[in-house]
Formats: C-alpha cells, structure tokens, sequence
C-alpha cells in the first residue's frame, strides 16, 4: 500500500525534509511520498482527529506544535517526556507513538568525535536548548551549563536538569570543552552575521557547535574555525534527526553520505 507522510508546523516556511525524505524513499523504491503540511494552531485538533482515519503513515513535527502535539498521542518515548517535546510521530501497530529525534541528531556528530569534551556550555535556554541538554546528560557530558539572555529561564531549566547556570555576561568568562549556540543569532534574515560569542574568546582546544543550519556557516562557525576549534554544523544535527525518522518509518537506514550531499547543495 502507497503511504503517506509529511511535516506539520506553523507558519511552515522552506523547509528540506520534504527532500530528504523523499530522496530516501527513491533510493529504497519505498511507495511512499512526503509532504509539508502547514496546520495552524488552531486546526491541529483536526488535524489530529483526522490522522486516524486518514491513513498517514508517520509524521515530523515542527514549530509551534512540538508540545501541544503529545495530547493527541497513544504513547510518548522516555526521551520525548524527558524534552517536553516530539518532533516524530509514527505508528507501533495501532499505538500512536511520539518520539524526539532532535536529541539523537544533536548526539550523532558528537559521538564521531575523537575525544567527547567534558564541560559543554548551552547558550540560550528555549525549546532547542532541552534537547541539547537531553542529549549531553545522555552522552555523560560531566559538567554542563546553560546561560541565557534572560537569565530567569536557564535558571528554570538549570534547575529542572540538574546543571549549573551561567550569568550571560560571564558565558566567556571560563573555558569549555564544548560551546553550543542554540540562539538564532547568525541565523539567516534579521540574525545574519550576529554572533552569540566573541571571536577572541575562542581557543583552539574547543568544540563549537551551532544548530543552525542555515546559513551552512554561520559567524560563530567561523570565528571558530579561523581561532583553530574543531566545528559542528546545525545540518549534521538536522541530518541525523532525520535518518532517525527514517529509521523509524522504514527500519532502513538511508545513505549518510548522499543524504548530507543533498542537504549540501540545497542549502548553497
Ligand atoms: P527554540 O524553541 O528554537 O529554542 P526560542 O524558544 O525562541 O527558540 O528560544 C530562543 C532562545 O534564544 C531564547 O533562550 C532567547 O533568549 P531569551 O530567553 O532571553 O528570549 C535566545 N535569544 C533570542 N534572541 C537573542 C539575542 N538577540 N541574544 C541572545 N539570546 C537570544
């Protein structure tokens, strides 16, 4: 049977799954297609009520349903409940199951690491930064830290995880193994070119990691390449949360290399 599966999010903007996807799909000769579904808030009830009788196969999900989601869903992961938010739905026989796989596609690069950094600071404290914390406490990062602009929120997720919580103004005060902008500063559109750390405050022992993806390198990136840090960008962490989905809907594992090549070139 021909299955169908899509992303939901609001306002949906450009998003690359649709390509990915359906990439995986031609490589596998999967009967399936992909598609970008724009749902508002206001229609994700129906939405949801609708995806059990209209058969769609699994889901990927976006901003602004990532929470609000999880009160349509049968069954919720351990890590999913741990985020506070699912990003992948899909189907364990008749049981609606949320997963996030945000957290194994901030993990992946990290693993291919030689040596895995023992302090990670998390810059910016929303929905992003949770997974990344999930994903650290999962890797046994020893010691992490999160700061914030506002700084009563990393004192709120400090609290709730069990690590520490930097003043912003202090962020570059101490060395870390690991520094991860979860802001969109340098994020294409109004963010480009802005930077959530001074590039004379790189040293060359560090690993900085930005999940934005878009553009492919963003200042923070460069800054830290040109300081001599090894850098991690926000596609390999989109990539592989989406290998995971795949995983989840197929039990097939897409081609890494040409998978990354696609994402590549769709974003020159
Ligand atoms: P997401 O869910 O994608 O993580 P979010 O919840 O909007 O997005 O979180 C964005 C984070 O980036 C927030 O922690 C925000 O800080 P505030 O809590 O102070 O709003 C941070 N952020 C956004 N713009 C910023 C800026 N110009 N400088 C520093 N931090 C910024």
């Amino acid at each position: 049977m021909f299955k169908s599966y899509g992303i939901i999010g609001w306002p949906l903007g450009h998003t690359m799954s649709p390509a990915l996807h359906n990439w995986g799909f031609g490589e596998f000769d999967v009967e399936a297609s992909y598609a970008a579904w724009p749902v508002s808030p206001d229609d994700l009830s129906s939405f949801m009520g609708q995806i059990r009788t209209r058969p769609i196969s699994g889901l990927s999900v976006t901003i602004p349903h990532k929470q609000t989601v999880m009160d349509y869903l049968d069954a919720i992961s351990d890590r999913a409940a741990q985020v506070g938010a699912v990003n992948t739905l899909y189907w364990d026989n008749d049981i609606l199951c949320g997963e996030n796989t945000d957290v194994v596609g901030f993990i992946a690069p990290l693993r291919s690491l030689d040596q895995l950094p023992d302090s990670a600071l998390v810059l910016g404290a929303g929905g992003a930064a949770r997974a990344v914390i999930v994903g650290l406490k999962e890797l046994g990062v020893q010691y992490i830290s999160v700061a914030n602009r506002t700084r009563s929120k990393a004192k709120e997720l400090a609290e709730e995880f069990k690590i520490d919580c930097i003043d912003w103004n202090a962020r570059m005060d101490t060395p870390w193994g690991l520094v991860c902008n979860t802001t969109p500063l340098g994020m294409s559109g109004d963010f480009e070119g802005l930077s959530p750390w001074s590039a004379d405050a790189f040293t060359p022992d560090m690993v900085a990691y930005d999940i934005v993806y878009n553009p492919l390198e963003t200042r923070f990136l460069r800054d830290a390449k040109t300081a001599g840090c090894k850098t991690i960008s926000g596609l390999e962490m989109f990539l592989h949360q989406g290998l995971a989905q795949f995983r989840l809907w197929t039990g097939l594992d897409m081609n890494e290399t040409g998978a990354r090549h696609l994402l590549l070139n769709a974003l020159k």
